[in-house]
């Protein structure tokens, strides 16, 4: 089987962290070729301990390397939707890091691109690849939970303010908690519910913590002047099968611990489930008795792994995109909304169209 060829467009904190060892991983399935950042002694250093021969600090002059097959867009949110595109129509499949891009507009332009030329573009969400979902995915298919009509999303930190990168500063993030980590539990939300389509939402956000220079944080130091996102955001969102999605999301909030899961419940059974630590609780009825399951064989999969894997072989099979432009464009749409509602005080329409 050809081995496809793999560019790197950024090469900070994720891409080190998960693409490129998940990419190092698949050596049968593909190779690294080219890396580009910005920073372009991080990206000659990333070449150096992969063998990556093409370093630039240019994405254009990346994409203009014909033999490259696929990209991992790993840039700060500002950057995603440009790199992804051009990527798009220079013939690249694309991997791109969630938040899919700052809001709904930018999410539906790439997921126009991706249409248009035919090329996969999946959004990097590897949690629904760990053993958790895998486990609760199939539980739910079988018709065991019935219909889904409430989940409760938490993403939630108590202080967990990220002390690097550019996670603080609106202008190039698109918000704070909210579209950082809200997406990952909202799209594990969503992904067991079936990707209901959102008509609504309305919501509230809060700075009142993230800017207290008096205040400790648990990931690394920041500038609290620098602060412009908004530290605690909640949402409650409608869809259009009438089921209601609650979604509390911190960077820092005064709560018990940092809990990050989600709370299902269905006309059959519920469940709690945490897409770290293997940890998936069922809440069912039978015989006028109460039971709280506990599955003992929950599979323990690496999410990251499982995410590029699947990239590489819809690109392989030809199959479609195993998480589609489409979901991201959700997600941005739905934080648009609880954005929007924050400011006019109104429940918002989601425009989901692409
Ligand atoms: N899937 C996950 O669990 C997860 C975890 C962390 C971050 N992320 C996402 O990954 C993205 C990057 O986050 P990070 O933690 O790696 O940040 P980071 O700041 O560590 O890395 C981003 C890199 O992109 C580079 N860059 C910026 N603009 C560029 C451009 N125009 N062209 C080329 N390179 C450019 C920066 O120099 C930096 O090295 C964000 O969208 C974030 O939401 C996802």
């Amino acid at each position: 089987m050809k081995k496809l060829k793999i560019g790197l467009i950024g090469s900070g904190g994720i891409a080190q962290g998960l693409h490129m060892p998940a990419y190092a991983h698949f050596s049968d399935l593909c190779e690294m070729v080219a890396v580009c950042d910005v920073r372009l002694d991080v990206a000659k250093s990333c070449a150096e301990k992969y063998g990556i021969k093409m370093v630039t600090d240019d994405y254009r002059e990346l994409l203009a390397n014909k033999e490259i097959d696929a990209v991992s867009v790993t840039t700060p949110n500002k950057w995603h939707m440009q790199p992804t595109i051009d990527a798009l129509r220079a013939g690249k499949h694309v991997l791109c890091e969630k938040p899919l891009a700052m809001n709904g507009d930018e999410a539906r332009a790439m997921c126009r691109a991706a249409k248009e030329t035919g090329k996969i573009l999946m959004v990097a969400l590897p949690n629904r690849f760990n053993g958790p979902a895998k486990f609760l995915k199939d539980y739910i298919d079988a018709g065991k939970m019935g219909d889904i009509y409430y989940a409760r999303a938490w993403a939630l930190r108590r202080r967990g303010v990220p002390g690097w990168g550019v996670f603080i500063d609106k202008e190039q993030q698109g918000g704070g908690p909210l579209i950082d980590i809200g997406v990952h539990i909202l799209d594990y939300t969503l992904f067991f519910m079936g990707y209901p389509k959102p008509v609504s939402a309305s919501g509230k956000t809060w700075d009142y913590l993230g800017k207290n220079p008096n205040l400790t944080n648990n990931m690394g130091d920041y500038d609290r002047s620098k602060f412009t996102v908004e530290d605690f955001a909640v949402g409650l969102i409608r869809f259009e099968n009438g089921a209601v999605v609650t979604l509390e999301s911190s960077f820092m909030a005064n709560i018990e611990g940092d809990p990050f899961q989600t709370q299902l419940m269905g006309t059959k059974s519920g469940a709690l489930v945490s897409p770290w630590g293997n940890h998936v609780r069922i809440f069912t009825e039978e015989n006028k008795q109460l039971f709280d399951l506990e599955p003992k064989n929950v599979p323990h999969l690496n999410g990251g792994q499982g995410e590029v894997e699947a990239f590489l072989r819809a690109i392989l099979e030809n199959k479609p995109s195993p998480v589609p432009g489409e979901h991201g464009l959700i997600l941005n749409a739905i934080f648009d909304a609880i954005y929007k509602s924050s400011e006019t005080g109104r429940e918002e329409p989601v425009d989901v169209t692409v």
